[in-house]
């Protein structure tokens, strides 16, 4: 885990720190449940065949929730894209367990690393990393099975001993000395004998995971499907503003099924003002405490369920709404920020601070 600092977040599930973006990657009040608030219930759907795009993947904790909800009874494509080939290798191995949290507390052990949230049971079972290791496997070979993280002390508790156990089963049964193609048939094999009865829709084929590691600006010209659901959760827009500019957004656009969501966890102006600018409805996401947590949007507005105010679509059309540029889908991140800067300054539009003024706090 190079780069990155793991800890529990409020619900037992790990999150992690990113030194490089200087961000976490996962909310402190609970990875597994801001995956499953954020991005799972919000969609809703009856279709038996979904096309899903998963924009920053990291850990895979949408995916795997989405996954774990509906992947029963349906054939679903995930399309997954992240920069960073770690991540996806640590995906499977990583602890979702709510009981991390009292295991920290019984032990009094490294409570710094402990975040206090609301406790929720919400979970991943373990099918859903079989068939995460499974595809990982057929797509990266050897280089996915050469995992030393996993053998060091100190990560220990942030991974699922289980996981690792059936990972380490594979190789103990000596597929490690053939050829790729015969091992792909042993782990079959091992699949049927061993686990189909009680996992069988990890035989299926239902389910597809197709990984693209690279920039998602660039990963995101080659696509070509309808994606019923696309989850966007690139870190804070000033952190990375190059995954939230009104031409990146208009690619998701562009691949968004008639009646498809795009769903992201932020509330900002100015991600929800670029959502409309790009040609989609936007509503909030509204949780079971009737809290904002975040926004979904369709080109369809009768997906929208929890609709914006007159006073938020007035904010919206403030400075603060301003899209971030990106015209190539190649500039640096400090380019982009500096630009959107000047379109600022040089704005006729009222600022945000003065629309909030002249028409009160907003509740
Ligand atoms: C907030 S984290 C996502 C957390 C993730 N959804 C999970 O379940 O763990 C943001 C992710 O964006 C990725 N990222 C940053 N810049 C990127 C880029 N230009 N293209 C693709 N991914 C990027 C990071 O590697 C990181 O995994």
């Amino acid at each position: 885990m190079d780069g990155f600092k793991p800890y529990i977040t409020g619900d037992g599930s790990v999150g992690l720190y990113s030194d490089e973006f200087d961000d976490i990657y996962h909310s402190g009040y609970g990875a597994l449940s801001e995956a499953y608030e954020k991005f799972v219930f919000p969609v809703e759907t009856n279709k038996n065949c979904l096309n899903v795009l998963d924009v920053c993947f990291g850990l895979g904790y949408n995916s795997k929730a989405f996954l774990n909800y509906y992947g029963k009874n349906k054939k679903i494509n995930f399309d997954c894209l992240d920069i960073n080939k770690n991540l996806f290798f640590l995906s499977p191995f990583i602890k979702t367990n709510h009981t991390l949290k009292d295991y920290f507390r019984k032990n009094n052990n490294d409570s710094k690393y402990v975040k206090l949230g609301k406790y929720k049971r919400y979970k991943i079972d373990n099918w859903v990393n079989h068939l995460l290791i499974k595809n990982l496997y057929q797509k990266f070979g050897d280089d996915f099975y050469d995992k030393n993280f996993l053998l060091k002390d100190k990560f220990r508790p942030f991974f699922d001993p289980a996981i690792i156990n059936f990972d380490k089963f594979y190789k103990d049964c000596g597929y490690k000395t053939t050829k790729k193609q015969i091992k792909l048939a042993y782990l079959h094999n091992i699949y049927y004998r061993y686990l189909s009865k009680r996992y069988k829709y990890l035989f299926s084929d239902n389910i597809k995971f197709n990984f693209y590691i690279d920039d998602a600006r660039k990963t995101i010209k080659t696509l070509d499907r309808e994606y019923d659901v696309i989850f966007l959760d690139a870190f804070t827009t000033n952190k990375c503003p190059q995954l939230w500019s009104l031409d990146f957004i208009k690619e998701l656009y562009r691949l968004t099924a008639p009646d498809g969501v795009l769903l992201t966890y932020s509330n900002s102006v100015l991600v929800r003002n670029t959502m409309i600018e790009s040609g989609y409805f936007a509503g909030k996401i509204i949780n079971e405490d009737n809290k904002q947590i975040g926004t979904v949007c369709s080109k369809s507005e009768s997906k929208i369920k929890h609709h914006l105010n007159d006073y938020e679509i007035g904010l919206l059309k403030t400075r603060a709404g301003i899209p971030y540029r990106d015209e190539n889908l190649s500039q640096t991140s400090s380019v982009i920020i500096h630009n959107r800067e000047l379109e600022v300054e040089n704005s006729n539009l009222i600022s945000s601070s003065r629309y909030i003024k002249s028409k009160g706090v907003l509740k």
